[in-house]
C-alpha cells in the first residue's frame, strides 16, 4: 500500500486498491494504520523531501436498502465542509458551492463552478424516485437527515416515503446510469472537483464496505479511477471476500486497480495478540489453544473470545494483567498435559470440552458476551442498534423514554468498558447542549444485538 501510495505521488496518476478479507480479519485497521504512516512520515520528513501530506476523505457504504446510493460520498462532502450539526440543508449547499467555486479558482480549471457543484448537489444523497423528477439545486442533506437521528427521521420522514430502490422512476440508478445524460454530468463534475482538489495536495480516499456498495457508487469509482488524470489520487475501498461475485469485472485488467486479500493470522501471530491483550503470558495452554481453534486467526474473533473470558470471569486481573480465575485452574490442572494437542477432532474435543464453552461462531461469541450483560445495558445497546452502526445521545434517549438521562449515560460508559460501543467524532457533536456519538465497536456487534 505504501508503495502504491508512493507511485501515485511520483507518477501524479490515480489509483484503487481493493482490500478484500471477512469481517474481523482487520481491514478497517490496515487503512487506519496505513493513514497514520503516511502522515507519519510527512511529519518527519525534512523540509527539502517537500512531502505534501494526504488530505484523507472517508465514507462508508450502509448495509443494503438502509440508505441512499451516495451516502458514502455525501459522508466525504461532509468531512470536506466540517458540517456542524446545527446547519441548515441550505447552509451546507451554499458553503459547497462556495467550497467548489475557491477548489475550482486555486486549480485555474475552466470548467464553470456552478455547474459542476450544481450536477454533484443534484445527485448526491437525493432519493432516487426524486433524482428524475426534480430539477434545479435541492437539498442533497436528506439522506444524512435521514440517518442522523431516529426523532428526526420519524417525524420528517415518515416510513410511506421509503428509498427509492423499487420505484418506476428509479432509473437513473444502478443499470439505466450509463444511459442518463444527467448521470454522466454527475460523474463528470466529480471529476473535475477531485482533480482540482488534488491539485491542491495529494488525496486518500476510503469507501469502506463497498461489498454493499450501488452497482452505480461502483461505475462512479471505476470511471473515477480511469479517467482522473495529472493528479495524485488513492482510492482504499475495504470489502467482504463475496464482493467479487457482484462485481466479477471489478477493475478487470486494468492497470491502476489492485486487490489485495487479507490473509488470517498464523498460530504464533494470533498466540502473540492473546499475550498482548492480556499482558502475560501465562495463559494455560489449555485456554489458549481453545481460543487459537476457534479463532482460526481471526484476530477480532480472538479478541471477542477474550473479552468473553473476561466477561465471564474466568480471567480476573491481578497486578495489571490478567490471570485465569484459580476456580479455573485448578479444572485445568487436571487436565492431560495439551502441549502438543493431537490434531484430531474427536480428541480436540477433549481440550475444549471442560472449559467454559466457548461458541464455535463469531456471532455465538458476541451474543454470548450480550447476554452477559445486566438488563438495561442490553436495552439501550438494543435501541442503539435500531438508530445505526453510528448513533445518537438524543436519538437514544427519545427510544429509551422509560429510563433517565443519567441511566442511559451511565449506561454507555458501561457498555464503552465493555468495549460494546466507543464514543466518536466529538468535533461535529452539536453546539447546542451536548448530543454524544457513538458507534458500535463493529459492525457484526450491532448485527448481533
Ligand atoms: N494485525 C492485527 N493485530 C492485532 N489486532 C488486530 C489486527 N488486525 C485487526 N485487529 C483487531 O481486530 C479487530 C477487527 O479489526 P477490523 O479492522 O475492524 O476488521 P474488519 O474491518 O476487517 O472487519 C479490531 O479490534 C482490530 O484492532
Ligand atoms: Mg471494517
Amino acid at each position: 500500500m505504501h508503495a502504491t501510495y508512493a507511485r501515485v505521488q511520483a507518477e501524479r496518476r490515480p489509483h484503487l486498491i481493493t482490500l478484500l478479507g471477512a469481517p474481523g480479519i482487520g481491514k478497517s485497521r490496515l487503512v487506519r494504520d496505513f493513514i497514520v504512516r503516511e502522515q507519519d512520515k510527512v511529519k518527519s520528513a525534512s523540509s527539502y523531501e517537500r512531502l505534501v501530506a494526504p488530505q484523507v476523505l472517508q465514507g462508508r457504504c450502509p448495509p443494503y436498502g438502509e440508505g441512499v446510493t451516495y451516502r458514502p460520498l455525501v459522508e466525504i462532502l461532509y468531512s470536506l465542509l466540517h458540517v456542524r450539526d446545527d446547519e441548515s440543508s441550505e447552509m451546507v449547499e451554499d458553503r459547497f458551492i462556495e467550497f467548489v467555486y475557491e477548489t475550482l479558482d486555486k486549480a485555474q480549471s475552466t470548467e464553470d463552478p456552478l455547474e459542476v457543484a450544481r450536477a454533484i448537489v443534484r445527485s448526491v444523497g437525493r432519493r432516487a424516485d426524486q433524482i428524475s423528477t426534480i430539477s434545479g439545486s435541492q437539498s442533497f442533506i436528506e439522506g444524512r437527515e435521514r440517518q442522523r437521528t431516529a426523532t428526526a427521521t420519524l417525524s420528517k420522514n415518515p416510513p410511506s416515503a421509503p428509498l427509492g430502490k423499487s420505484s418506476p422512476s428509479a432509473t437513473l440508478i444502478g443499470k439505466n446510469a450509463d444511459q442518463s445524460g444527467g448521470h454522466i454530468a454527475f460523474m463528470r463534475a466529480w471529476r473535475v472537483f477531485l482533480e482540482a482538489l488534488a491539485q491542491q495536495q495529494p488525496l486518500i480516499i476510503v469507501i469502506d464496505d463497498l461489498q454493499w456498495a450501488d452497482e452505480a457508487l461502483l461505475d462512479l469509482l471505476e470511471y473515477l479511477t480511469d479517467r482522473i488524470t495529472n493528479v495524485p489520487i488513492l482510492f482504499i475501498c475495504p470489502a467482504r471476500p463475496d464482493f467479487f461475485e457482484r462485481r466479477r469485472d471489478w477493475g478487470g485488467g486494468r492497470r491502476n486497480f489492485t486487490t489485495l486479500a487479507l490473509e488470517v493470522l498464523s498460530q504464533e501471530e494470533s498466540s502473540e495478540l492473546i499475550d498482548a491483550l492480556l499482558n502475560s503470558q501465562d495463559l494455560p495452554p489449555v485456554l489458549r489453544h481453545t481460543i487459537l481453534t476457534r479463532a482460526e486467526g481471526n484476530p477480532f474473533f480472538v479478541e471477542e473470545i477474550v473479552r468473553m473470558l473476561i466477561d465471564q470471569k474466568v480471567l480476573v486481573q491481578k497486578n495489571g494483567s490478567w490471570h485465569i480465575s484459580t476456580q479455573n485452574e485448578t479444572l485445568l490442572t487436571e487436565l492431560a498435559s495439551p502441549m502438543a494437542p493431537p490434531e484430531d477432532t474427536l480428541i480436540d474435543l477433549h481440550y475444549v470440552f471442560p472449559l467454559p464453552r466457548v461458541p464455535d461462531t463469531i456471532q455465538g461469541v458476541l451474543a454470548a458476551r450480550v447476554d452477559l450483560l445486566e438488563q438495561t445495558e442490553k436495552r439501550v445497546l438494543q435501541h442503539a442498534s435500531i438508530i445505526g452502526r453510528t448513533f445518537w445521545l438524543s436519538a437514544l434517549l427519545e427510544l429509551a423514554s422509560n429510563l433517565s438521562k443519567a441511566t442511559v449515560v451511565e449506561t454507555l460508559d458501561s457498555l464503552i468498558r465493555h468495549d460494546f460501543i466507543v464514543e466518536t467524532e466529538k468535533q461535529v457533536r452539536s453546539p447546542v447542549g451536548y448530543d454524544g456519538v457513538f458507534v458500535f465497536k463493529h459492525v457484526l456487534i450491532r448485527d448481533v444485538v
